[in-house]
């Protein structure tokens, strides 16, 4: 089974349902590590309770470069080989997210490209839209504009407020990222992918002369 480490920020709903599901007979993998950079985030006393590995390190003071440095090196030690973000609400840096290329993923409550970033329940009412809903991708520098795996769509209610329609698209997203996590994880080795990434890579090396 695939050995995966969640980063969460918060509640860590998300992570529960990742956990819950990887404890299903058939799963594609399991969780190895619970990272937080809030050592009060209410998801590590669910993921300790449940006999999960824990790290918690507080990015106050810190450097983005060594808070994300820290992270990884927790997420590595555990033998992690993907990351799944789950309201990790810290902005990771390019070193971070060039490493975990195509191993990372994320899930952003809104129906991507519509509303990255923040507040994306408030403006899809504000829009008059007729659905919400999360997406599933892969994280690139390009803050929540990776390839998309995978989307749930939520009706919006007439009188919904953006608290409501977060509880509802969380209920979407709770069946919708381990099925996507579960086939990335599963996912047949695609040599095409590999050499394009080398490819790019020797492309920003500096010319030889
Ligand atoms: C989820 O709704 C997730 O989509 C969102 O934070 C919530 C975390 O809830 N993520 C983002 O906004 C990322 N920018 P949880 O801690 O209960 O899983």
């Amino acid at each position: 089974r695939a050995k995966v480490a969640v980063l969460i920020s918060g509640k860590g709903t998300n992570m529960a349902a990742l956990l819950y599901a990887s404890r299903q007979a058939g799963a594609a993998y399991e969780i190895v590590l619970v990272a937080s950079n809030d050592p009060e985030a209410e998801g590590l006393r669910l993921a300790e309770a449940e006999g999960l590995a824990t790290f918690a390190l507080s990015h106050r003071g810190m450097a983005r470069a060594d808070h994300d440095a820290a992270m990884d090196r927790a997420v590595r030690e555990a033998g992690a080989e993907y990351i799944a973000l789950a309201g990790y609400m810290r902005i990771l840096g390019t070193d971070f997210v060039s490493r975990w290329e195509g191993r990372m993923l994320n899930i952003h409550p809104s129906l991507l490209p519509k509303y990255p970033g923040l507040d994306t329940h408030a403006r899809a009412i504000e829009a008059g839209d007729t659905h919400a809903g999360a997406s599933v991708h892969l994280v690139t520098d390009d803050l929540d504009m990776g390839e998309v795996l995978g989307r749930a769509e939520v009706a919006i209610l007439p009188g919904d407020t953006p608290e409501t329609l977060a509880e509802r698209v969380k209920l979407a997203e709770h069946q919708l990222y381990p099925r996507v996590l579960s086939e990335y994880a599963a996912r047949p080795f695609d040599p095409d992918w590999l050499i394009a990434r080398v490819r790019e890579r020797a492309m920003a090396l500096p010319e030889a002369e």
